[in-house]
């Protein structure tokens, strides 16, 4: 079991940013998000700071979809970081926050019509665009309000990159973003360099999430600034901006081997600067996007073990009052976990039990197979770095309303996100 940031244990229990999981859970209720605050204002300065944000004009856009508030866009604004989004619903909870437009990456594959519009009259910094039809209707709506939009090209730079195979977004055969195949790239630039409203600034690939090489980035250093080149060479346009994408990938169980956020950076910094050498080009400005690796690791879900079911000679299942609504990950992709529980965490971990949640299928199990502490009803299980595509993929299966978030820091915590209530649930329904 691996402790991030602020965690420490006390007198056998597990403590966050200063704060008893008992006491968070009697407080707030379970199950509960609990993010640390102070970890993941730590991760953002390194990023800054690593990714030469301040000496080169660089920038680090936090991928919102892996967890989004308007305390999280607060906090991501205060660290000098950007911000990329991928809805209408994305987009407007920066605006609330207050967060500035003009540090936002509009993001998606099918952005609709409302939400471009919404993206224009904001005034989103930077549309990327996905496709030619989308480019002609930001086209349209940007002339409608008089704006010269500022936007990216997705290209899809075809690396493989080594991971789970529903979240690899880099290969050719993509929904998302201009394939490098016949003249697809450049007729698109062309198309952009036509359009009256349009300013194409950048472009931008994503090679796939929870990556742990480094190598497929420097690939797509190489893939992407040959790119630039080549529209140089065809067009006489410079491209002075470049955006590489997120996916660094985090520890989640010891099987997992991620590098430093240090070791990314640097590596992408020296092959830019290596290939716009040999290239005989400009050095662009860099964006990258991480979204896990800012927020996974900072959270941790607490619930509470109300039932213990041993099936004699089988297994024993404990039943915790959340699962597969607050964190879809283990039932979609077979995502893996640590946990323990927290009230009782340096016992030994002796009993061998799975883990379930709550929900009306089978397949909502958080773990089948794992030795921990000896559980009793009441308990307070912590299922470790579940900051990324927790809350932001949850949902109401079985009418679960939504858990709380909380921020911790400094022995206080702080609601960000209330618990839903029945009536909340029933909000929408007539
Ligand atoms: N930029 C773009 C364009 C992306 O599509 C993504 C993630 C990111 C940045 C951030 O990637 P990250 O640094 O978080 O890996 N639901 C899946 C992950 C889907 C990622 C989709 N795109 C999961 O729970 O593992």
């Amino acid at each position: 079991m691996k402790l991030f940031g602020a965690m420490e244990i006390k007198e056998n229990e597990l403590f966050i940013g200063g704060v008893s999981s008992t006491e968070l859970v009697s407080r707030f209720g379970s199950p509960l998000y609990v993010m640390d605050e102070s970890f993941l204002i730590d991760t953002c300065k390194n990023y800054y700071r690593d990714f030469k944000c301040l000496e080169n004009n660089n920038r680090v856009a936090y991928a919102g979809k892996a967890f989004l508030t308007k305390a999280m866009c607060r906090l991501i604004y205060e660290q000098g970081l950007y911000l990329d989004v991928v809805s209408g619903g994305e987009l407007y909870t920066a605006y609330k926050a207050g967060f500035p437009l003009d540090k936002v990456y509009f993001h998606g594959n099918n952005k609709s019509v409302s939400e471009v519009e919404l993206g224009v009259k904001l005034g989103v910094g930077v549309f990327v665009v996905d496709n030619l039809d989308e480019m002609k209707r930001l086209n349209e709506i940007a002339k409608k309000y008089n704006r010269k939009q500022n936007i990216y090209l997705r290209l899809t730079p075809g690396i493989e990159a080594h991971t789970h195979e529903y979240i690899k977004t880099g290969q050719i055969d993509s929904k998302f973003g201009f394939a490098p195949v016949g003249e697809t790239i450049m007729d698109a630039v062309k198309l952009a360099l036509d359009c009256e409203n349009i300013n194409l600034r950048g472009l931008h690939c994503h090679i796939g999430s929870q990556i742990f090489e480094i190598q497929p980035y420097e690939d797509a250093v190489e893939v992407m600034l040959g790119f630039i080149k080549s529209i140089k060479e065809e067009t006489g346009h410079t491209i002075p901006e470049l955006d590489l994408g997120g996916g660094f990938g985090i520890h989640y169980t010891d099987e997992d081997k991620p590098k430093e956020t240090r070791d990314y950076c640097t590596s992408i910094l020296n092959k830019v600067d290596e290939v716009c050498e040999k290239l005989n080009i400009e050095r662009p400005i860099l964006t990258i996007e991480p979204g896990r690796s800012i927020v996974g690791n900072a959270g941790t879900t607490l619930y509470t073990i109300g039932a213990i079911k041993e099936i004699e000679g089988v297994r024993t299942y404990v039943s915790v009052d959340g699962g597969m609504t607050d964190n879809i990950r283990p039932a979609l992709y077979g995502a893996k976990y640590e946990m323990a529980i927290a009230n009782k965490i340096t016992d030994k971990c002796n009993a061998r039990v799975a883990i379930a949640g709550k929900c009306c299928e089978s397949g909502d199990i958080f773990v089948n197979d794992i030795c921990i502490q000896k559980p009793d009803i009441g308990d307070i299980l912590a299922v470790f770095s579940t900051g990324a595509y927790g809350f932001s993929m949850s949902s109401n299966y079985n009418k679960n309303p939504k858990a709380a978030v909380v921020f911790v820091k400094d022995g206080l915590a702080r609601v960000v996100s209330k618990r839903q209530s029945y009536e909340e649930l029933l909000a929408l329904e007539v």
